[in-house]
């Protein structure tokens, strides 16, 4: 069981997303647990002020460190979590990451916003910054939840037997192959002979060539990568 805590000012956001399909079961069959949290509710201001202007000027907003260290602290009491901030700023995520997540019991994530995230938070408290690619979003809300997803599908148990992880892409570093149903036939279109051949062997062997040619086709930079 890995339990998430989520930091955010949107708290709602989540509901949808967790409230569906592997997600929800993964929390029905207690592989997940996940807790939102508001960070308005640790500000101590009438007005719930969570956010101030940049020290040395410059547009936008930077969120405060004191309801953000409230909230750590509150969440994390003496126990052991790691706390992950989500910026564009952080190590890309990658499945790799993902499986090393996977090994965690408690993930405390801060859905950055605005122009940051006040630097003492990140040096006092964050042990892993993690973008979740190369632009730029409005607020590491969506960051958070590709994270979750990403992560509690790796979890055994998680995905039945029928959505096994064995074969599927970037677990080599390679794509996956292509994949076809019925029927062998679409409108002139049809499936690779082998495919229906029964030959296990030359299926496997059709299905590393092409994940082999789609990866130096489309992502050759994953060709390069060293194994995860
Ligand atoms: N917040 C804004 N953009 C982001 C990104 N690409 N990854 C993680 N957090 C973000």
């Amino acid at each position: 069981m890995i339990r998430f805590d989520i930091i955010t000012i949107f708290p709602k956001v989540f509901q949808p997303i967790f409230n569906e399909s592997m997600i929800r079961r993964a929390q029905e069959k207690k592989k997940v647990a996940i807790h939102v949290h508001d960070l308005r509710a640790f500000t101590q201001d009438k007005r719930k002020t969570v956010d101030d202007r940049p020290f040395g000027g410059g547009p936008g907003m930077v969120l405060m460190a004191q309801p953000l260290f409230d909230a750590i602290k509150k969440i994390k009491g003496r126990k052991k979590a790691k706390v992950i901030l989500t910026c564009p700023t952080g190590k890309p995520l990658t499945q790799a990451l993902a499986r090393r997540l996977a090994q965690e019991k408690h993930l405390i994530i801060i859905c950055g916003h605005y122009e940051g995230v006040d630097e003492r938070v990140r040096e006092a408290l964050v042990d892993e910054t993690i973008s979740i690619g190369d632009y730029v979003l409005t607020g590491g809300e969506i960051p958070a939840m590709v994270l979750i997803d990403c992560v509690t599908r790796l979890i055994p148990g998680v995905l039945g037997k029928a959505e096994s992880l064995v074969q599927e892409s970037f677990e080599e570093n390679l794509l996956d192959h292509p994949q076809f149903t019925r029927p062998a036939n679409f409108r002139g279109m049809k499936v690779p002979d082998v495919l229906l051949s029964g030959n296990h062997q030359q299926v496997n062997k059709w299905r590393l060539e092409q994940s082999r040619a789609r990866t130096q086709q489309w992502r050759p930079d994953l060709l390069s990568r060293k194994p995860g």
